[in-house]
């Protein structure tokens, strides 16, 4: 295992990481398995007002690749496909990753994910790590439907929560798309709202008491 993160077991007893770098957990110590499928899955995926097929996904921090593993779940159970990009700037270890999925392992391709240039083709999804910073990606102009945003929080990484950054990604969406994310900060809402955001403030999972959803009006 690498020195910068190590294993955390979480409440509901699925594992996260914690990243020296940030001094931040990569999810909720309250249960990072039920916040990502809160959050991301039944507040997202499971919520776009519309369905396209192939439906176009941006994440923002891969990490563990929990996220996509689970929207890989909710895909097969809906008989539906998704591209998806990542942006992951750090990504973890090999060592780290095997680590974390250890009592429920991914495929080896989805192990190597960070280190091959190809994208991952299933017949649910084309998952694909495709930008490093998100800061620096060139993104394609109206093309995303959803953008799951989990980076390290905005007192962690306040460069990434402004709404420059938002005005980005909000041209990578189309009309309608939505962003989700398991933060309700109220700068960060201004923030979206000031890049042309629809803002909902939705229960959050376990342990939290909101978190955001936005609509690129
Ligand atoms: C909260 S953790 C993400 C958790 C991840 N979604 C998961 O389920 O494991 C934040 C992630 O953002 C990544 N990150 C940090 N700065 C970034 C940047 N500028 N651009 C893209 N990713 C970044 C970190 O390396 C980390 O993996």
């Amino acid at each position: 295992m690498t020195p910068d993160q190590h294993i955390v077991v979480t409440a509901d007893g699925t594992p996260t990481l914690f990243s020296k770098q940030f001094n931040e957990h990569y999810h909720s110590t309250h249960g990072a398995r039920q916040e990502s499928l809160h959050v991301f899955i039944q507040m997202g995926l499971a919520s776009l007002p519309f369905t396209p097929n192939p439906i176009p996904i941006l994440e923002v921090g891969g990490g563990t690749l929990l996220n996509a593993h689970l929207s890989q779940n909710w895909l097969i159970q809906n008989n539906r496909s998704a591209i998806y990009h990542i942006a992951e700037a750090y990504p973890p270890h090999p060592q780290t990753l095997n680590a974390f999925w250890a009592n429920a392992p991914l495929p080896q391709n989805w192990m190597n994910l960070y280190g091959q240039p190809a994208p991952i083709h299933s017949q649910s999804l084309s998952l694909e790590h495709r930008y490093n910073k998100l800061e620096e990606a060139e993104l394609p102009a109206s093309f995303y439907s959803l953008v799951y945003f989990d980076a390290f929080a905005p007192s962690k990484q306040p460069e990434l929560w402004t709404t420059q950054v938002f005005l980005k990604l909000a041209d990578s969406m189309t009309q309608g798309a939505i962003l989700v994310t398991y933060c309700a900060q109220g700068q960060f809402k201004r923030n979206l709202k000031q890049a042309g955001f629809r803002i909902e403030s939705l229960p959050g999972p376990p342990g939290k008491r909101e978190m955001t959803r936005a609509t690129k009006a």
